[in-house]
């Protein structure tokens, strides 16, 4: 049987799953570790649960020799070099589908936040009181039903996002690396090219994953295509946006307002973007919700219940490493 190293405070009962099943478990309940230290602690271990701010890279792969899976407890794996965990012959699985709901309600929350100026209206109100009903308040908002939003990444929860905004009985704009004619004619979403979308769009929501391709795929060209009275809402990955040039856009009123759950360098926020009231900010909570977390801890737990009977995991992110001769531990 082997050592599962898990590099969160997490459910005690997943964890209780695995000692059942004969495994040892090492649990790290404080701040997030950095490489030398999750290399410490996960030393002899077959089997790695890991956040989306560890760094699982060559050196880890090369550090713990004993390694055969890396469950990452979140969707987006750009924490981990998967190539070099194929070269390694370590799966790397993910959580898929278990947050989508989830990230898509806060990917709303914030549009809703922005757009009506939630935050600003609530701080306002707990500091100076409630200013009497007045027919042109300090916190004017702009409309969400009947607009139009486009989606940046139509995958899981980018198309979550559009059932959401049937509801509000939106033009639905899409982009995607490919058209999904299923999906356009279920959501009466239309795909569009991404300047025409930035243009068209009265809400940008975005849901792509963080590749070479993606980093910074909103800078400063993209923000000045967008409408003055625009809202820009990140659930996917901060890099994904220029932050200097999204601040810039903010201050200079190229755009109304964003709703943020992601940055450039987590966990470092941008100074600028703390001080700017147009902005909704939260500390990457896409998937926090209890049962979502649940459903994240279980998946990771089978996931590494699989690999290490010598089964395929369920959500395996390279199958390339699979079918490959791995005794059963
Ligand atoms: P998904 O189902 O794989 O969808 C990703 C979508 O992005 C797909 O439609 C894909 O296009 C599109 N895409 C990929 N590269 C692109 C590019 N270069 N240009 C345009 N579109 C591109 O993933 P998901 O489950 O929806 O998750 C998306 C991301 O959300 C994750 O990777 C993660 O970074 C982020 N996320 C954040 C939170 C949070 O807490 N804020 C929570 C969960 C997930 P194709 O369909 O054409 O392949
Ligand atoms: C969260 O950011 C995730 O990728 O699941």
């Amino acid at each position: 049987m082997g050592k599962v190293a898990i590099t969160t405070k997490f459910f005690r009962e997943e964890v209780e799953r695995l000692r059942k099943a004969g495994h040892t478990v090492v649990v790290h309940e404080g701040a997030p570790l950095g490489k030398p230290e999750l290399i410490a602690f996960a030393q002899d271990a077959e089997a790695l649960i890991v956040l989306l701010s560890n760094r699982i890279d060559a050196e880890v792969f090369s550090s713990l020799p004993k390694l055969k899976i890396v469950a990452n407890l979140g969707v987006g794996v750009d924490n981990i070099d998967v190539a070099a965990a194929t070269r390694h012959g370590v799966f790397v699985t993910n959580a898929p589908e278990v947050l989508t709901e989830a990230t898509a309600d806060l990917a709303w929350a914030l549009l809703l936040a922005a757009a009506r100026r939630i935050v600003e209206a609530d701080q306002d109100l707990r500091r100076e009181g409630f200013p009497g009903w007045t027919f042109l308040p300090k916190h004017m908002g702009v409309d969400v039903y009947g607009k139009t939003i486009g989606i940046v990444g139509f995958g899981r929860i980018g198309q979550a996002v559009a059932k959401r905004a049937k509801g509000f009985g939106m033009t639905v704009l899409y982009h995607a690396r490919t058209r999904k004619p299923k999906v356009e004619e279920e959501l009466g979403a239309r795909f569009v090219p991404l300047p025409e979308l930035l243009r068209e769009s009265d809400f940008v929501v975005l849901c792509v994953p963080l590749t070479p391709e993606t980093h910074h795929l909103i800078g400063k060209n993209e923000l000045s295509l967008m409408k003055r009275e625009a809202i820009l809402v990140n659930v996917a990955r901060g890099p994904v946006v220029d932050e200097e040039a999204l601040v810039w856009a903010l201050k200079e009123g190229k755009i109304l307002g964003a709703g943020l759950d992601v940055f450039e360098r987590e966990p470092e926020v941008h100074p600028e973007l703390l001080t700017l009231r147009n902005v909704v900010l939260t500390p990457h909570i896409g998937s926090a919700t209890w049962a979502t977390r649940r459903r994240m801890a279980a998946l990771a737990v089978d996931n590494v219940l699989a690999a290490l009977r010598g089964e395929r995991p369920p959500t395996l992110v390279n199958p390339e490493v699979w079918p490959k001769v791995m005794p059963a531990t």
